[in-house]
């Protein structure tokens, strides 16, 4: 039988009752967030003006049937690099599935270098939390392309969109160990605001 997972916040009570219980942390995650600001806009304007001057396309990119084969063609080349705990799943969408998602509201963003995606971030505008709130659905560069400061114009691209159609925060997450991703969102200028623990317990 698969043991029985939980998903807490770090601080929960049920934490120290669930070890003292037999549970044990098999992974730990983040949550973070960025408010807008005229400051953090003109900071994200400069990243994205490195990467284009650095030879890369960074824009939204177009519901077409072109753009959404060659990002699920992105995820599907790094989903394994994804870091993946209870709370932090890898993206595994179909690819009808994604297009379906872009079709109704998902905001894609793509990294061009001589004509190939590269890098992609995804935002999901979330109307029914807050119509001012946008998610980050999941970001990636490819391997040979990443530590050029991509990613971070990427989400630099997707903040600048969206806070021009009224978007005030964002928020995203990760897991503890995905230090890349960490390093990202702090220099796109995120802040982590909450932390969380995936515990298990073996199945009797
Ligand atoms: C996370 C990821 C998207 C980062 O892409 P990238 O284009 O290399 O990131 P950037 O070049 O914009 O780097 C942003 C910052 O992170 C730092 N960084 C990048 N990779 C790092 C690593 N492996 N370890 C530590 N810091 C790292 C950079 O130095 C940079 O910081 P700086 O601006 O202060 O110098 C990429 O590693 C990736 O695709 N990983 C697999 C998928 C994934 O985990 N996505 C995140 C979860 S949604």
């Amino acid at each position: 039988m698969a043991p029985e997972t939980l998903v807490l916040p770090a601080d929960d009570p049920r934490v120290a009752e669930s070890l003292a219980l037999g549970w044990r942390v098999i992974a730990e995650s983040w949550g973070a967030r960025l408010t807008v600001t005229d400051d953090v806009l003109r900071r994200l304007a400069e990243r994205l003006e490195v990467a284009r001057r650095a030879g890369y396309s960074v824009d939204e990119l177009r519901p077409d049937a072109s753009s959404m084969e060659s990002v699920w063609h992105l995820q599907q080349a790094t989903r394994g690099d994804f870091p993946v705990t209870p709370a932090t799943p890898a993206p595994e969408q179909t690819l009808p599935q994604l297009s379906d998602s872009w079709r109704t509201g998902w905001r894609v963003f793509g990294a061009r270098h001589r004509g190939q995606l590269v890098g992609t971030t995804i935002a999901r505008p979330a109307p029914d939390v807050d119509v001012a709130y946008a998610e980050t659905e999941w970001t990636a560069v490819l391997a040979e392309h990443r530590g050029r400061g991509l990613a971070t114009a990427l989400k630099a691209a997707s903040v600048l969109a969206l806070a021009a159609d009224g978007v005030r925060v964002f928020g995203t997450g990760g897991a503890s160990t995905n230090t890349a991703s960490l390093a990202m969102n702090a220099a796109a200028g995120y802040t982590v605001t909450e932390r969380w623990v995936s515990l298990q317990r073996a199945a009797s």
